[in-house]
């Protein structure tokens, strides 16, 4: 009864549209002579299910001002009308303007012409006259002679994007369109080889040429040309593979996927580059998701001389959701192209060496720091042994130098234009990028040229290229002197402040009390305050002329010891240099007296960025804790004595002015426990929830306490909750015990719930708990050292299955 009633309401609906179907071509058929025009409302050759349209697409550019449309295949039932084949065309744009109509003739098959009647494109039979077109429900446009063989179908002449039952032949390929929106041939290809290989590559745009695979399938057998591909297939149920010519299959989609009956499928070289497999349900209304993709990562995989790689150059790329790249362009560097975001950049200053000395002044420009950023080619010079200073200084003074890599003792120049800049997570070596910082203007900000310059750049042209010779000599001279100077300001304040009796290795300054009283207004700002003491905030002169704000850590224990040991523990302190630590910049040692200097960083600790109203984002979460694990091993490992922090949480993790993690109060626990172990442990212990079991027994204190610390933090900025908060209710107060409960019940939705971004990744967020898990292990000697953390972070190395943390007591806390 009710099923009737449907049945007649659906009928009800359906008939006007029904009615009009069948008055047009509704079997698919397209007669000879039938045209279509380009305009708004302009009708379609619909396949028989009306799955497809054949006909004029409004090309949706974000600011469609030339009323473009797209002689195309699409889909026709969803509201993205996903356009599968379009009138690609190696030499110009296939968008045409409104008016344009095309025709299918007996000769020519397709005819495109433009509101003019010039042909534009054609479908070019060969031979054999064509006496109907026919809109398949496959999604593929058929030609057919009287006696109903092809003589041409969209299937055979793929542009970008490839359907089930289409299969494609050594020799036939696919190219990316330029943008989402804009049809024009991009620079990515998609190629079965001859040789059987399936391929990604970049091709230069005017000839077509081949730069290097990123992606290769391996289904070339030169010891055996029978187990080679020849053949890659799509087929029906939505399952890509390449046949060899053996009749085995190389599975393309390699896990089992949704079923076709209620599914649309496609396949398309993304004009990004990455080609994806995607699904869409059949009267749906959401987006494409993705079965697979291939390169496993975009930016990493193209390599190669030739090209600017995955973005234009000069611009970094880094790996989105998705597997697809994002390009952005580095400081002091702007869009060639506003419009193109994958395009091109070009620095806002001129980096150039016009007459010799002078036309390049060292002293207007400056370096930004890129994180885990690379240029793999682009080398112009290698020096080694050099230290991090060296490398800098001696880019500065190179006019051709456009940034350095710097790794161990090893410092690689870099020119224009930069190619395959991208960032990696793996990256051990640090990236600085040149830019010009003229004054006090916020470099960031694209600066007009200056009409000064210009003038001068003019007049130099002529003359340049033959003084450049002479720069080298000019610019080996300004180092020098640089360097002297500089030598010597900090040589004068040092020896002015060396307390006399020279035992400190160090060229940290030390202050005095009454200059640190000053600096600080008389300690009037406190912005901090720890188990070891208040930090205020102040000022110092740096030069003459220019200051810098510092914190001023009050030391509140009085140490029993000799200043000696005092300042050995400040020298090593003052020795760790890292990009994840927060710098010792000076100290004051005057009786009672015991301060210590450190540079201030902006955006507070990473508790109130944490706990605070405002969830930080996923990704900038996990890039902390991954900064945070840097800093820790480096400390573990990497300096001249091992320092343990003892007192790691979020509310001693500082973030600078890029959300960059900063380790503060390392070293410290050290300079307590000269003399006083009994009280450090009652110190540390104050701080809930971080402390090692090992702290409360009377075991050895290793730099496993840290790891736990780390186990702890690591759980909190996964979860953006505190380790132990009462008011979560009993059952999941304290964080370490809901955390694992959750794991071990597979329910970690629980921990991140309402973080889309999370729940997006979760398989991240399981390996990130996993190694949680690993950190909070009761048994010290269980827990990784941070190397093995970092690496199982960064997936150097799997993360195998952890135990229960508890094993020896059940009722902890
Ligand atoms: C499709 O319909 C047209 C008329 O609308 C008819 O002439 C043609 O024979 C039909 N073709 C098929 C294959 O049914
Ligand atoms: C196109 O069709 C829509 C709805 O069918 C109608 O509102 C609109 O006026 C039409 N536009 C033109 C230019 O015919
Ligand atoms: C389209 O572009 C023109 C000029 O390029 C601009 O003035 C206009 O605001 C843009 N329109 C939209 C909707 O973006
Ligand atoms: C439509 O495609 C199917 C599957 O490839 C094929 O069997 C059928 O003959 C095609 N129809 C026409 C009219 O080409
Ligand atoms: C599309 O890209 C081509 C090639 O880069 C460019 O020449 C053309 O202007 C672009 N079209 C639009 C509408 O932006
Ligand atoms: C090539 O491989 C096929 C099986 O894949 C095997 O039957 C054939 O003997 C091999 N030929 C040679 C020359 O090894
Ligand atoms: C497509 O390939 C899959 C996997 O190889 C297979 O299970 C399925 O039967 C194939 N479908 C068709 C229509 O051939
Ligand atoms: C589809 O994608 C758009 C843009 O990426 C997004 O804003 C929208 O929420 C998505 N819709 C669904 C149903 O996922």
């Amino acid at each position: 009864m009710a099923s009737a009633r449907l049945y007649f309401i659906f009928l009800l609906f359906q008939l006007p549209f029904y009615l009009h179907l069948s008055i047009a071509q509704n079997n698919g058929t397209v007669p000879v002579g039938a045209t279509l025009t380009a305009g708004t409302n302009s009708s379609t050759w619909l396949s028989p299910s009306g799955d497809f349209a054949f006909g004029f697409r409004q090309v949706d550019e974000e600011n469609n001002t030339n009323d473009l449309f797209l002689l195309s295949i699409f889909y026709s039932n969803i509201p993205a009308k996903t356009v599968v084949w379009y009138t690609d065309n190696k030499d110009q744009n296939p968008a045409v303007p409104r008016g344009s109509q095309v025709k299918l003739t007996a000769d020519h098959g397709l005819v495109l012409n433009d509101p003019q009647g010039k042909q534009v494109w054609s479908s070019e039979i060969d031979i054999g006259t064509v006496a109907v077109g026919h809109m398949n429900d496959t999604g593929n446009f058929v030609l057919a002679s009287s006696s109903s063989s092809k003589l041409w179908d969209s299937f055979s002449n793929p542009s970008d994007t490839l359907l089930p039952g289409q299969t494609m032949e050594t020799k036939q390929g696919l190219f990316s369109r330029k943008s989402e929106t804009n049809f024009s041939r991009g620079r990515f290809q998609f190629r079965l080889l001859k040789d059987g290989n399936l391929v990604l590559n970049i091709a230069n745009l005017p000839t077509g040429d081949a730069y290097d695979a990123y992606y290769i399938s391996g289904t070339y057998d030169p010891a055996n040309s029978s187990n080679s591909g020849y053949r890659v297939m799509f087929n029906e149920s939505g399952y890509m593979y390449i046949l060899r010519r053996n009749g085995g299959r190389f599975d393309l989609t390699t896990e089992s996927v949704v079923p076709a009956a209620d599914f649309y499928y496609r396949a398309t070289l993304n004009f990004d580059g990455v080609f994806a497999q995607y699904f869409y349900p059949k009267n749906g209304n959401e987006n494409w998701s993705v079965a697979w993709s291939e390169p496993e990562n975009i930016c990493v995989n193209i390599g190669g001389e030739m090209g600017s790689g995955a973005c234009g150059f000069n611009s970094i790329c880094s790996l989105d959701s998705d597997r697809r790249p994002k390009c952005a362009c580095p400081k002091g560097y702007s869009l060639l192209d506003e419009n193109d975001r994958y395009g091109s950049c070009k620095p806002d200053f001129e980096l150039s060496c016009w007459g010799g000395g002078q036309g390049y002044k060292k002293e207007l420009f400056d370096f930004h720091e890129l994180q885990l950023t690379n240029w793999h080619l682009s080398d112009s010079e290698r020096f080694r042994p050099y230290n991090e200073v060296q490398c800098k200084n001696s880019c500065l003074s190179d006019c051709f130098c456009a940034a350095v890599i710097f790794q161990d003792d090893c410092c690689w120049f870099k020119k224009l234009p930069l190619s395959n800049g991208m960032t990696d997570g793996r990256l051990t070596s640090k990236a600085f990028m040149k830019y010009k910082n003229k004054g006090d203007d916020p470099p960031s900000v694209p600066r007009p040229p200056d009409p000064e310059d210009k003038k001068k750049r003019k007049m130099m042209n002529a003359t340049g290229s033959v003084l450049l010779g002479s720069s080298v000599f000019v610019n080996f001279a300004l180092v020098c002197a640089f360097g002297l100077s500089f030598f010597f300001i900090y040589k004068k304040k040092w020896i002015r402040n060396s307390p006399g009796d020279g035992t400190i290795e160090t060229n940290l300054p030390c202050f005095s009390y009454k200059e640190l009283e000053e600096a600080t207004d008389n300690f009037k700002e406190e912005v901090g305050r720890g188990s070891f003491g208040i930090v205020y905030k102040g000022v110092i002169l740096t030069t003459r002329t220019s200051t810098t704000a510092v914190a001023v850590k009050k030391l509140d224990r009085v140490f029993q010891d000799g200043e000696k040991e005092f300042k050995n523990e400040v020298v090593v302190i003052g020795q760790t240099h890292h990009k994840n630590l927060v710098r010792l910049l000076g100290f004051c040692d005057e009786g009672q007296n015991r301060l210590l200097v450190y540079e201030f960083l902006n955006n507070g600790t990473l508790a109130s960025f944490l706990f605070g109203n405002l969830k930080p984002s996923w990704n900038l979460r996990t890039n902390i804790a991954f900064q945070i694990a840097r800093g820790l091993l480096y400390l573990h490992e990497d300096c001249s004595a091992q320092i343990i922090h003892c007192d790691i949480k979020p509310q001693n993790i500082l973030l600078d002015d890029y959300y960059n993690a900063r380790i503060s109060d390392f070293g410290l626990a050290k300079l307590l426990t000269l003399n006083q172990s009994k009280a450090i442990r009652t110190a540390i212990r104050g701080t809930k929830g971080y402390v090692a079991p090992e702290w409360f027994r009377n075991s050895t204190i290793t730099a496993k306490v840290d790891v736990y610390s780390f186990g702890v933090l690591l759980l909190e900025i996964i979860s953006c909750r505190k380790s132990f908060d009462i008011e979560m209710g009993e059952e999941y107060a304290i964080l370490t015990d809901w955390a694992f409960d959750c794991y071990r019940n597979e329910k970690l939705d629980d921990l991140v719930e309402g973080d889309m971004e999370a729940l997006n990744d979760i398989k991240c967020v399981e390996k990130l708990v996993m190694v949680s898990i690993w950190c909070i292990q009761e048994d010290p000697s269980l827990r990784p050292t941070m190397k093995k953390v970092l690496q199982m972070l960064e997936g150097v190395v799997e993360v195998s299955l952890p135990p229960n943390p508890y094993p020896f007591s059940s009722s902890m806390g």
